[in-house]
């Protein structure tokens, strides 16, 4: 059946008032022009309301029948949910509107009425996943995104104030750094390529040039776990610092935390409370945070009932049982080295252990953040490589850096979504992603 598509009108793209225009106090009485989404729409008698938004918020419109003629009502009552339109219009108090004004129309523009929205109450988790290109329309999801970025722009922020330099490593690799059963391998013009699991190992090649570095980049995982906190692509926020070692480390990643923090509870108040996560509870978070070595871990989750013993790796499980009491962030330190990746620095102190902490969140939501300080030794590098079954040839060039002015140096990678998940306390990691990657979906 041939089915007659809404038309999109020509219009000029010159600017216009913002939607939140509307709501301001000095507004009343003003003529304004807004253009946007259709939020929702009702029509009582001769009388439209219509909840527009925009970038900077949602007002109420109301279309009078005998103010815009019948024809022109008619076509305006018709616009679907998410169909686009410009207004002019005056703004009146109504203290029934959202915020208390309304704009009341003296022209409205059908920019495109659109074809019914697929979405709307009570539909299933799949379905919506399905839609996922359209849900991300939602008021929750435009406050989700908007403390992404915000939280994005922080780090940024704070890592530009330290003098940490931005980079841009590879995506598309020779080498699996992390693991190679986690790492999506393809054909790269007939060779194995990889998605790059972490950028560490080329943000350590560029300290020796600049010392302190860090990178934003989406990091891949194979991994088929599904779980609530497990995306097969995420953000990864890494940085690396030269002369240092894990304390320096856990002391730059507490105050980065600390600051980051602070300054989103500062910048988008409205969104957190909103999102359940009351900004104060941003602002109540300080450092030091407490250090717990692996060891008394393991030994509280005994006690606790938890069958585990020395060299079993914290799960969800575990990590939840650690840190459901907590309400600050925990650090967990010197892990066994089979547990861990080939270039963490072997412990001095217990050379079962390496110089690597996990930072986890509290309220039960685990880790977000893998720090270590680096194995500086050319041939304990290799001789963990052997031990892991890494093909060495493959890492020649990350050999090189400690073939030439080998210095001490740590780093870490935060999972960028695992952070949001837990400020913005979400049950599932997708909800922290516009186009979120599992292993059941890679669409839309
Ligand atoms: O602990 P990971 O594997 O550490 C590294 O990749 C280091 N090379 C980072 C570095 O030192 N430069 O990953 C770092 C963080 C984890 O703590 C977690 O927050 C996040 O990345 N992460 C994931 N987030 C979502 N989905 C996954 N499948 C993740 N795997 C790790
Ligand atoms: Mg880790």
């Amino acid at each position: 059946m041939h089915q007659v598509r809404p038309q999109v009108a020509r219009v000029p793209v010159s600017p216009v008032d913002p939607v939140a225009r509307v709501l301001a106090p000095d507004a009343v009485g003003t003529t304004v022009q807004v253009r946007g989404w259709v939020l929702r729409s009702r029509s009582q008698g001769g009388l439209l309301f219509v909840v527009v938004r925009d970038r900077t918020g949602v007002a109420q419109v109301t279309v009078r029948r005998d103010r815009v003629g019948e024809a022109k009502f008619a076509e305006v009552e018709h616009v679907q949910i998410e169909g686009a339109i410009r207004v002019t219009g005056t703004v009146a108090v109504d203290p029934r509107a959202p915020g208390g004004h309304e704009l009341r129309a003296e022209s409205v523009e059908v920019i495109h009425a659109g074809e019914p929205f697929p979405i709307f109450k009570d539909q299933t988790e799949e379905f919506l996943l399905d839609q996922r290109h359209l849900a991300i329309r939602s008021q929750e999801y435009v406050a989700i995104f908007r403390v992404k970025a915000q939280l994005l722009a922080a780090f940024r922020r704070f890592l530009d104030a330290e003098e940490v330099l931005e980079m841009t490593p590879p995506i598309l690799t020779g080498n699996p750094a992390e693991g190679g059963a986690e790492a999506f391998q393809f054909d790269y013009f007939g060779r194995p390529g990889y998605l790059s699991q972490t950028a560490q190992l080329y943000l350590e090649a560029l300290i020796f040039p600049h010392e302190r570095v860090y990178a934003i980049t989406p990091s891949f995982r194979a991994e088929k776990s599904r779980t609530p906190r497990h995306l097969t692509e995420y953000t990864h926020l890494e940085v690396e610092l030269a002369w240092t070692d894990l304390d320096g480390t856990l002391e730059f990643l507490e105050r980065m935390f600390e600051r980051v923090l602070h300054d989103l509870a500062d910048r988008c108040p409205t969104e957190l409370e909103r999102l359940g996560r009351p900004p104060d509870e941003l602002r109540a978070i300080r450092t030091p945070f407490r250090r717990r070595r692996y060891e008394d871990a393991i030994a509280q989750l005994q006690k606790e009932g938890f069958p585990v013993s020395w060299g079993s790796d914290l799960g969800t499980a575990e990590e939840r049982g650690l840190t459901l009491p907590e309400t600050q962030p925990i650090f967990v330190t010197h892990f066994p080295r089979e547990l861990k990746a080939f270039y963490m620095k072997r412990s001095e102190a217990d050379p079962r252990t390496v110089e690597a902490a996990d930072l986890l969140a509290p309220e039960g939501y685990g880790e977000i953040v893998g720090a270590s300080a680096r194995e500086t030794d050319v041939d304990l590098l290799i001789e963990r490589l052997h031990a892991i079954g890494a093909n060495v040839a493959e890492y020649e060039w990350y050999l090189d850096l400690r073939r030439h002015g080998s210095v001490p140096h740590a780093g870490f990678g935060v999972g960028i979504e695992r952070v949001l998940r837990w400020v913005l306390r979400r049950e599932h990691i997708r909800e922290t992603t516009p186009f979120p990657r599992t292993p059941s979906r890679h669409t839309p």
